[in-house]
């Protein structure tokens, strides 16, 4: 997402490193380019000789098994400021499934209206606009051609979203609004090696704002849950801003409320500290959504306590279009942007999240219970009990996950948090309080699979880092203004996902080498977002430069978004795709067989403002449409080898 009212906006204005320690930012400098060099070195060592791991200052080695893919056997493809999907040659992509279509809900499939004059009914079992996080699910027959595709989709542009924009206003345009939002559930198969969609479909399902879901977890209830609509606190209507996304080894899919607090507005002054920990703003007169003009729940003067029911993690059944979406508190509220699960050893389910807004934390949740490969009612209940704990990323190079306990830590009802419930509501004032580490805009995180305990997560950028009153540089997010972005990795002690202290190292340093930021082994990037390992342990990096910024001032000469591909050995990017105008690149999905990917385009066509204009709908791309004259919408991309063979190979 591009054009969220506030992620340059800082939030976090507590002082938390009286709880920590200082931070030397002349120390952080020496100690970074003292690691540049280490990684450098380590760099050179062949994949076949990967027994050792490049963490700095890590005291155990730790074995990698050897991937599947050892070279990426492609060629990069240029920077381009072409408005279309460029892949490197011997692979196809071909756009589908694009805002507007119908989902495939049976007798319910209306067409989309190239001028946008679709209902809010229509538009409740058509895609959503700007697709964004997605999974892919196989079913148990013929699982690489035939499955169903879930994504979410995290924002609207009401000027592409109605002929006039909002120029006029109305309840049908809010409705319509809240349902261009949400999920969608598709079946899709492969017919004479081409993808398409399964209209209709028993499994066809769109989730909105206005999906009932129900709570579990310790905020279930909570004084701070409760509204008119529902004084127990245990239902919500909807979920909203879908950002990035996970999945679960039983087959359940995880959506992130990322930009939530962008819905809410408040015409009094009425701030309590918690609303202005997490964002809810004075009602503008250029409010962007304006759903609180017909939707009194997002007037946060008369409902105050319906924002803390959002900023969660929701589980999905994709299996039964009927079943109801579960928000589970266990894991914290605040901007989430992905959410990687894996197993550890002993079979508990551990979650690590990222908080994307400048200066936010990055968490992990490991829950109570153990993964039961033969009871799935069972494994749907993990995510409701366990322990969130903030990170902490040290000066050597070491870290530690600190947990958000009541109780613990000063998490005390003096101090604020009468309960856990109200640890959960107020994740971000708990992690200020037991000493996170500010990161630089946290967003996906990935898992190696092919290094036990592994993780990498993208620090998109943070041009506020080092300013004015913001926090200086530390040894985990080592640059002043950081405008091109890191990835940032970890090894979890002991491979252990349950360990609770860590060794870390800065993985990549985004920069553009024609400003002589040449910090990027191989082709340079900036603004690193999407993030994922596919199945022979290649990592993908996508990237969201803002609209205001793609090809110019510090991306000047980078081109359009893209995608690139590196081995985490060899720490060599290489840029396997480039994207239309005006677009993000997120969203990374595989068959088992890593035969076909699919990724999302999201708002082709988006100009610097970030809002379109109603009478200038093609100004900047009309992707996908090939006759350059209906409005841009977003899309998912299909890419195969055209071989048949594996991506990447
Ligand atoms: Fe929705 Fe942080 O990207
Ligand atoms: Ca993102
Ligand atoms: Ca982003």
């Amino acid at each position: 997402m591009t054009n969220s009212v506030q992620e340059n906006v800082v939030m976090n204005l507590s002082d938390n490193r009286l709880m920590s320690e200082v931070v030397d930012v002349n120390i952080s400098r020496r100690k970074m380019l003292k690691l540049g060099g280490a990684l450098g070195a380590i760099a050179l060592l062949p994949a076949a000789f990967g027994s050792r791991h490049a963490f700095a200052n890590t005291n155990t080695s730790t074995p990698i098994t050897i991937r599947k893919i050892t070279a990426l056997n492609f060629t990069s493809v240029p920077f381009s400021t072409e408005d279309r999907v460029i892949v490197p040659n011997g692979y196809s992509a071909k756009a589908f499934y694009a805002w507007g279509d119908p989902v495939g809900i049976v007798n319910n499939s209306p067409e989309f209206k190239p001028d946008a004059s679709n209902s809010a009914d229509e538009q409740a079992v058509q895609a959503g606009m700007n697709h964004d996080g997605m999974a892919y699910f196989p079913f148990a027959e013929n699982g690489n051609e035939h499955g169903l595709l879930v994504m979410n989709h995290e924002y609207i542009d009401n000027g592409l979203l109605f002929p006039d924009g909002d120029k006029t206003w109305s309840l049908e345009k809010v409705k319509k609004s809240q349902n261009a939002m949400g999920i969608s559930v598709i079946e899709i198969k492969k017919v004479n090696q081409q993808w398409e969609v399964v209209r209709p479909s028993k499994y066809a399902r769109r989730i909105t704002p206005h999906t009932l879901m129900t709570l579990t977890g310790p905020a279930k209830n909570n004084e701070l849950m409760k509204t008119s609509a529902d004084p127990l606190g245990e239902v919500v209507l909807g979920t909203m801003q879908n950002c990035a996304n996970g999945e679960t080894p039983w087959g359940t899919y995880l959506t992130c409320e990322e930009n939530w607090s962008d819905i809410f507005v408040r015409e009094s002054d009425n701030f309590t500290a918690l609303d202005k920990r997490y964002g809810i703003m004075k009602k503008e007169k250029e409010d962007k959504y304006r759903w609180n003009e017909f939707d009194e729940r997002f007037n946060t003067d008369k409902h105050p306590n319906e924002p803390h029911r959002f900023g969660w993690i929701v589980e999905i059944d994709p299996l039964d279009s009927t079943s109801t979406p579960v928000k589970h508190t266990a894991l914290g509220r605040f901007k989430h942007e992905g959410a990687m699960l894996t197993l550890s050893k002993d079979g508990h389910a551990v979650v690590y999240m990222g908080d994307d807004q400048q200066f936010e934390y990055i968490y992990k949740f490991v829950s109570k219970n153990t993964y039961n490969p033969n009871d799935r009612n069972a494994n749907m209940k993990l995510l409701e009990e366990g322990t969130l704990y903030v990170a902490h990323f040290k000066e050597d190079n070491t870290g530690e996950w600190r947990p958000l306990v009541h109780g613990q830590m000063g998490l005390t009802t003096e101090n604020g948090f009468a309960n856990q419930g109200e640890v959960l509501v107020k994740t971000r004032m708990a992690a200020d309080f037991v000493g996170g580490t500010k990161m630089d805009r946290p967003e996906w995180i990935a898992i190696d699979p092919y290094q036990t305990g592994s993780v990498y997560c993208t620090l998109t950028n943070n041009s506020k880092r080092g300013t004015e009153n913001n926090a200086g540089t530390d040894a985990a997010n080592p640059r002043v203004k950081n405008n091109y972005g890191h990835i940032i990795r970890w090894q979890e002690k002991d491979q252990d996902f349950l360990s609770e202290t860590f060794s870390w190292d800065i993985f990549a340093l985004g920069g553009n080498k024609l400003k002589g930021e040449n910090t990027v082994k191989g082709d340079d990037f900036g603004s690193p977002d999407g993030l994922r390992f596919d199945n022979n342990g290649i990592l993908w990096v996508q990237t969201d430069v803002s609209s205001s910024t793609i090809n110019q001032k510090a991306y000047e000469g980078m081109g359009n978004n893209q995608m690139l591909a590196v081995i985490p050995e060899q720490g060599e990017f290489k840029r396997f795709l480039t994207a239309p105008n005006g677009c993000e690149v997120t969203g990374i999905a595989f068959t088992p067989d890593n035969k076909t990917m699919f990724i999302n385009i999201q708002h082709p066509g988006e100009p610097d403002s970030g809002v379109t204009e109603p009478d200038q709908v093609t100004a900047i791309s009309p992707w996908p449409d090939s006759t350059g004259k209906t409005r841009p919408r977003s899309a998912t991309v299909v890419i195969q080898k055209e071989d048949g063979g594996i991506i990447g190979s």
